[in-house]
């Protein structure tokens, strides 16, 4: 095997994905700061783009988004005057935000969803719309001459608290006999804060079931959600129990990794004839991490739609796998960078990887997966990701043999002015590969 169960199930990773969760996310807990407070943009910087928008259009992943970022110190200039990417758009004469126009203006017809085939999508993308207040709001601002300061649109349209944060539309449940659908209740994340909780759900299953596909559908805010099996009779959890993270939380022996999302809306479906087993005597705990930029209240919530197959179609049983190179020696120095090459554990036996993802923190620039062949030298190169963010996620049909390992070379760039060791923290770094196999 080439993570075996105790190791899966090891405190070390336990403390290791809730490090994930909090070190991803942790990233943008202070509420952004806006230069000219007290002016209409401003008030479109926090109450809607911080809100709804930077999960996606940041400064960082921009170019995957319209080539559009809406952080508080790139919104202002990328909207005013700018030429849309978008190409019909551009043919029409307009411009994201064109001033003094709001029927010019590109950002409008991406809010109200007026939008021809050729337009792209309405945004928030996969999420719920802005409210019609807010829409009005921004096109108050624009009819006004867009203008960075000055209080030129109806403040009360924002104060929506209806529309603070969008709510959730639940994901339609699997049909009877076909799976289950999981709900993780609202729970409240206070403003300018962070939370992370468990909570535990009996699963009743009566015999093994066969996993065929995950949906995830999370309320916006959240960047991760964890699946896990958890044995809540061994673990003194009873069912509707909800936990804030702790240590204790972290180092639960009988909990199992299932299925993580990074996305508000995520899907995966196992290749043909693989099915992943859900075995009778342990439940679910259901783990999500939520940060409230925001200077208003905001709820976590996610359902979860789990589709099985019967045991007939199955021919390769999943094994999932998320493991971590905890070498503490490891520097990147102050103002420099460093490249962490690294043999994973040699596979056992014959296996069949299918799916395979990474995770470091923010200072990584270069993350090369590759397979080192028993008695081979060279290596073959099986995966590329720079975006630490949204890591790639490579769906593959790589055979491997006994003997054989992966072998990964990470590059960090340290643009601070001490050293980052490897951690939990968001300050220091991680080495991770994970993902799924049959053999
Ligand atoms: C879940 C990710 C996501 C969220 C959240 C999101 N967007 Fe987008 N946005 C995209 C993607 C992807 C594109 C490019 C494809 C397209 O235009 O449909 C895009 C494109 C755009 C464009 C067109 C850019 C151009 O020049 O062509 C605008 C304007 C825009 N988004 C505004 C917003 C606003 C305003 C919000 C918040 C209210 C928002 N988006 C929220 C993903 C997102």
């Amino acid at each position: 095997m080439f993570i075996p169960q105790s190791i899966l199930r090891s405190s070390s990773l336990i403390v290791l994905i809730g490090a994930l969760l909090l070190s991803a996310c942790s990233k943008s807990v202070e509420p952004p700061s806006v230069g000219s407070t007290g002016s209409s943009f401003a008030l479109l910087q926090t109450k809607v783009f911080d809100v709804s928008c930077t999960q996606c259009h940041n400064d960082i992943s921009k170019n995957i988004y319209g080539n559009l970022s809406l952080s508080d110190t790139a919104a202002y200039k990328m909207l005013i005057g700018a030429p849309p990417t978008n190409a019909e758009a551009t043919k029409l004469g307009m411009q994201r935000v064109t001033v003094g126009h709001p029927e010019k203006s590109f950002i409008l017809f991406k809010l109200s969803g007026e939008l021809d085939s050729l337009m792209g999508d309405a945004m928030p993308q996969h999420g719920q719309s802005l409210s019609p207040n807010k829409i009005e709001f921004i096109r108050q601002w624009i009819a006004a001459g867009a203008p960075k300061d000055g209080m030129v649109a109806d403040t009360a349209l924002l104060n929506d608290a209806s529309s603070a944060q969008a709510a959730l539309v639940p994901l339609t449940p699997p049909p009877a006999g076909q799976g289950f659908q999981l709900h993780l209740a609202p729970f409240p994340i206070s403003p300018a804060s962070e939370r992370e909780i468990f909570s535990y759900k009996d699963a009743n299953l009566s015999q093994v079931q066969w996993v065929k596909s995950f949906d995830i559908r999370m309320r916006q805010g959240s960047h991760h959600f964890i699946l896990w099996t958890l044995d809540g009779a061994q673990e003194g959890v009873n069912d509707g129990d909800v936990r804030d993270r702790s240590d204790n939380e972290m180092n639960r022996q009988t909990r199992s990794y299932v299925f993580g999302a990074q996305t508000q809306d995520a899907h995966y479906t196992f290749p043909d004839g693989v099915g992943l087993p859900l075995s009778p005597g342990k439940g679910f705990d259901l783990n999500s991490h939520y940060v409230n930029t925001t200077n208003e209240p905001y709820y976590g919530e996610a359902y979860i739609n789990v589709v099985t197959v019967p045991e007939t179609a199955v021919q390769h049983i999943a094994t999932p796998f998320l493991q971590g190179d905890f070498y503490s020696g490891f520097v990147i120095p102050a103002h420099g960078s460093n490249t962490r090459k690294f043999y994973w554990p040699a596979f056992t036996d014959t296996t069949h990887l299918f799916l395979l993802s990474t995770h470091t923190h923010a200072r990584m620039t270069n993350f090369n997966v590759y397979v080192a062949r028993k008695g081979v030298t060279t290596k073959e190169l099986i995966y590329h990701n720079a975006d630490w963010h949204e890591p790639a996620t490579l769906q593959l049909d790589l055979l491997l043999m006994p003997g054989d390992r992966l072998y990964s070379e990470t590059s960090y760039t340290n643009d601070t002015d001490h050293d980052i060791h490897f951690g939990y923290t968001s300050q220091d770094e991680m080495n991770v590969v994970l993902g799924y196999f049959w053999q």
